[in-house]
């Protein structure tokens, strides 16, 4: 049932799905057992499972890659042109000083939201500054797991906006 949503374009949305890549940085393979003060106790199993469920309610798609490796991050940027609408990243620390990651989103293109659990800008210096900040389409941090939903429902409005403007083809 898709309650409240207009008549006929839960089929729509089905058929043509907003394709989603999510991208895990640095140490977020650790989330559960990393600073569980800071980072909480949600596994990223656990985060990816609630983005894919969320997607599905959204009419998305969602894929989810995990690396401690810059240059795999990059390479599945680049890759992401073939297959992704948006992309939502949760760089790590990589955030902070990553030009190569930085390029790499300029060089595809693609719309790109950037995540956070933390609130960085409540913390050390060093993590209130975001090389990729100026490429993205905006940040959100500070909201835990809940920061990637955020970013989901941001994604999905933004590809259909841009599918409503011509901007993109269907
Ligand atoms: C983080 C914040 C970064 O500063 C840190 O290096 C991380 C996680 C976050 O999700 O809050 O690895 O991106």
């Amino acid at each position: 049932m898709d309650q409240g949503r207009p008549p006929g374009t839960a089929g729509a949305l089905a058929a043509d799905p907003v394709r989603v890549l999510v991208l895990h940085g640095p140490n977020l393979n650790l989330l559960g057992q990393r600073e569980p003060h800071i980072y909480g106790s949600t596994t990223l199993a656990e985060i990816d499972r609630r983005l894919a469920e969320s997607a599905k309610e959204l009419g998305a798609e969602v894929r989810a890659l995990q690396s401690n490796h810059e240059g795999a991050l990059i390479d599945w940027i680049h890759g992401a042109r073939g297959w992704a609408d948006v992309i939502i990243i949760n760089a790590g620390a990589l955030t902070h000083y990553s030009y190569a990651l930085r390029d790499a989103i300029a060089a595809v293109g693609l719309p790109t939201i950037e995540v956070h659990l933390s609130n960085v800008h409540a913390r050390e210096a060093f993590r209130h500054v975001s090389v990729i900040a100026p490429v993205c389409l905006g940040q959100i941090c500070g909201f835990g797991p809940d920061s990637y939903l955020l970013a989901l429902i941001a994604a999905v409005n933004r590809v259909r906006a841009m599918r409503n403007q011509g901007v993109v083809k269907e």
